[in-house]
């Protein structure tokens, strides 16, 4: 049984993904700081799967913490999920953004190679296309960032062609999630945001169940159908999916560093979204129209044909999917893990 060792894997994407590496006969270790996730989720994730998972808390930029666990453990890969997500916060805080993200990767890999392990999936995001010249997105597209989130996913990409082309023996896959949305069908884990959400979903199901008063649409002035932005919804369970085949991938080796789009090939307007969480919720949801965001692109969605071809992966939840999860999962728990 290969060992997958998950920084951040106490996260919204790292757990689900967690739960379907047990599922395909994966034996994952979590590595978390439980800075932006709760400890809660271990537990949770053990009475689900039906396995003990091991579990280190740990931030990944210490260097002797993670050379211990991995004397302790024969690793075979890693899927790297720890890093702040925050697109306003990057702004607010752009030197927090940069010491964490980057310098946890990079001791993370300073260490893989100590090792030699050379299997590594990252967890980067389309926010890597910067402001597109046309869609769909694919992978080869000119790369740019609006933020200093935005550029911690590039210059990571960045970092990571250069190694791999430093030393072929490192197999390297960069996922680039378009937006993440649902829970597993539980409704014991889910997107637990700390403070006010800055992602469309957690906001309005926290309108949903009483936690916030409307949903605030920034801007219905944009070159759409209804006027309000067009985004890419990719169920998290599907993301989870996806991490396993690029592990399957990995292993096949020769890899190099390849980036692949993880998204539905479906873009949904934001009063799209909205009338479907109306649906799932069962009644009206209120909401009011502001001014746009700065640094919003007015449309974003995948070719996922990349992911077909080298994965055997597409998407296989609905949008209802989606709406019906990520509410189960909030009115189970109108104070996400109360931590
Ligand atoms: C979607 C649409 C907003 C909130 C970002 C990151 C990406 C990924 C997902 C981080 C936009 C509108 C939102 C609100 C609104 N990773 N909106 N009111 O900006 O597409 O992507 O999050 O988790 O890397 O860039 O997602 O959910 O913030 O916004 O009207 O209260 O919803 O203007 O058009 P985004 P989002």
């Amino acid at each position: 049984m290969k060992t997958i060792l998950v920084p951040g894997g106490a996260g919204y994407i790292g757990s689900h993904t967690v739960l379907d590496l047990i599922k395909k006969g994966f034996n994952p270790i979590i590595v978390d700081d439980f800075s932006n996730s709760s400890r809660k989720v271990i537990s949770i994730l053990e009475e689900l799967s039906g396995k003990e998972i091991t579990f280190y808390e740990l931030d990944v930029k210490n260097k002797e913490g993670l050379r211990r666990i991995f004397n302790e453990n024969k690793i075979d890969a890693v899927i790297n999920f720890a890093g702040f997500k925050a697109v306003g916060e990057s702004v607010e805080k752009p030197l927090m953004y940069y010491e964490n993200n980057l310098f946890g990767m990079i001791t993370l890999l300073e260490v893989m190679k100590e090792f030699d392990v050379k299997n590594i999936v990252f967890s980067s995001s389309a926010t890597v296309y910067g402001i597109p010249e046309k869609m769909p997105l694919v992978e080869g597209d000119p790369m740019g960032a609006t933020n200093p989130y935005g550029r911690t996913k590039l210059m990571i990409e960045n970092i990571l062609v250069d190694l791999a082309a430093s030393d072929d023996t490192w197999n390297i896959i960069a996922l680039r999630y378009f937006n993440p949305l649902g829970a597993h069908e539980s409704g014991k884990i889910g997107e637990d945001p700390n403070g006010i959400p800055n992602n469309l979903a957690p906001y309005i199901t926290q309108v949903a169940v009483g936690k916030l008063e409307k949903l605030h649409i920034f801007g219905n002035d944009y070159d759409t159908p209804d006027g309000t932005c067009i985004r890419d919804f990719v169920h998290v369970n599907d993301l989870a999916a996806g991490h396993s085949a690029a592990i399957n991938y990995l292993f096949s080796g020769n890899i190099g560093f390849e980036a692949i789009n993880l998204g539905s090939e479906k873009g949904y307007s934001v009063l799209e979204i909205l009338k479907n969480f109306e649906k799932a919720v069962g009644k009206t949801i209120p909401y009011v129209i502001d001014g746009r965001r700065a640094g919003d692109i007015a449309v974003s969605y995948a070719d996922a044909s990349k992911a077909k071809k080298l994965l055997n992966w597409e998407t296989k939840y609905t949008i209802e999917d989606m709406c019906r999860d990520s509410w189960n999962w909030q009115k189970k728990n109108p104070n996400g893990f109360e931590d």
